[in-house]
């Protein structure tokens, strides 16, 4: 039974959430459903809230040292659920992924080389390539029935023609897709034939709904460079805290990465990052596992729902992730009628497809990790919304 109570509404006001702070400055209105960033309007595990509590208690706040248990915690996690050892001394400790994508590709790529990143894709892939004055190479997926795929064959060409580093997302944010065993093998293939690094972003890799598995591409080759990211950020809702690690086979990629961080001069160890890391990792696994059987009746829920009352937005299949994908070509609106419908019209702030690059045009992106009386009373007004305008 479960014992977690993710219907209850938690007022976030008065904690300068991103989600719902910034929704006036963002989208123009205050007072739109906030189904956009990605944090969840859950409460964290209560074992995180209790070691925060208690380090906030020691009056002092000053530089820290990253501690065996983050170590320790962090690999007992990933060899229980994912069935990964990884050395310890594998492990770079960051703060955060997207700096660390960032981080990776100056240490282990030169100027101008190309990166390839693989659209609709969490669109700061995009910026660490281009602020970093590499050249973006797109690998667009392609979507069959309602599943992204990604086009080997495309990807293989531009492998040959020199481009250095893939930025692989696993899970795919958005469009919800685990990656299967013989799609990764086929990455690594390709890697291996044309020693492409493979920076694969598993930030997701918890979340992944029924019936699904996720395999840790370091699982399967440890004979392609590969970095891989992790975070107990989007699992166990710690975002805001900032961190995440690099699992970094190679001792010379591990070193290039650390000195690029080392000259910026930041570091994740902060007191409360660590205890809420560690507490998640030790205590946050009945949590989790109510979480994401809450978040799987919520994505059928939603499925059905339009399904019947607004077929024209199809929900694709969300195997991973908090995150929908929704299909709404079939609406008739350009990119922006799309925006200020879904603002607007019906209330809702999400995240526009166009976003994550020119293939998610016509679509947008609904997170779900809220109470379910809130994400139907957002579906409602969409609905009625479009209802009116017809
Ligand atoms: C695929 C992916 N990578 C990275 C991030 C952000 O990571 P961080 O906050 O650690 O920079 C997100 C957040 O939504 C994400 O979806």
């Amino acid at each position: 039974m479960s014992k977690i109570d993710f219907d209850k509404p938690i007022d976030r006001s008065g904690t300068y959430s991103l989600k719902y702070d910034a929704r006036q400055r963002l989208f123009g209105r205050d007072d739109a459903i906030p189904l956009w960033v990605a944090d969840m309007d859950f409460a964290a595990p209560e074992a995180v809230t209790k070691a925060l509590t208690a380090r906030a208690q020691h009056p002092l706040y000053g530089y820290s040292e990253y501690p065996e248990a983050l170590y320790q915690s962090t690999q007992e996690w990933f060899l229980r659920r994912h069935q990964w050892h990884i050395e310890a001394e594998h492990i770079l400790i960051c703060p955060g992924v997207v700096p660390s994508l960032h981080a990776t590709i100056m240490a282990l790529t030169e100027k101008h080389d190309q990166v390839i990143a693989q659209p609709p894709v969490y669109f700061p892939f995009f910026s660490a390539v281009t602020e970093t004055q590499r050249e973006l190479v797109l690998n667009p997926l392609q979507l069959v029935d309602d599943y992204y795929q990604i086009n080997f064959a495309e990807l293989a060409e531009q492998a040959a023609a020199g481009a250095k580093m893939l930025l692989l997302c696993s899970p795919h944010n958005p469009g919800g897709r685990v990656w299967s065993e013989s799609e990764l093998q086929q990455l690594l293939d390709i890697a291996r034939q044309y020693q492409l690094i493979i920076v694969s972003d598993e930030i997701h890799a918890d979340l992944v709904l029924s019936g699904q598995k996720h395999i840790p591409l370091a699982t399967l080759a440890d004979d392609v460079p590969m970095v891989t990211a992790v975070s107990a950020s989007k699992t166990f809702n710690i975002a805001g805290l900032g961190m995440s690690m690099l699992i970094v086979p190679d001792n010379q990629h591990k070193k290039a990465i650390e000195s690029v961080f080392n000259s910026w001069h930041v570091s994740a160890a902060n007191p409360f990052s660590i205890e809420a890391t560690v507490a998640a990792y030790r205590h946050g696994e009945q949590w989790l596992d109510e979480l994401l059987l809450y978040l799987q009746q919520t994505y059928h829920w939603v499925q059905q729902f339009f399904a019947e009352q607004l077929p024209k937005i199809r929900i694709l299949d969300l195997q991973s992730t908090y995150l929908l994908w929704l299909d709404c070509r079939e609406l008739m609106l350009n990119d922006k009628q799309l925006r200020t419908f879904f603002v607007q019209q019906a209330g809702v702030a999400m995240n526009p497809g166009v976003m994550f690059g020119d293939a998610g045009s016509g679509f947008m992106r609904m997170n779900i990790a809220a109470p379910r009386a809130m994400i139907e009373q957002a579906c409602q007004q969409i609905v009625s919304a479009w209802e009116n305008m017809q």
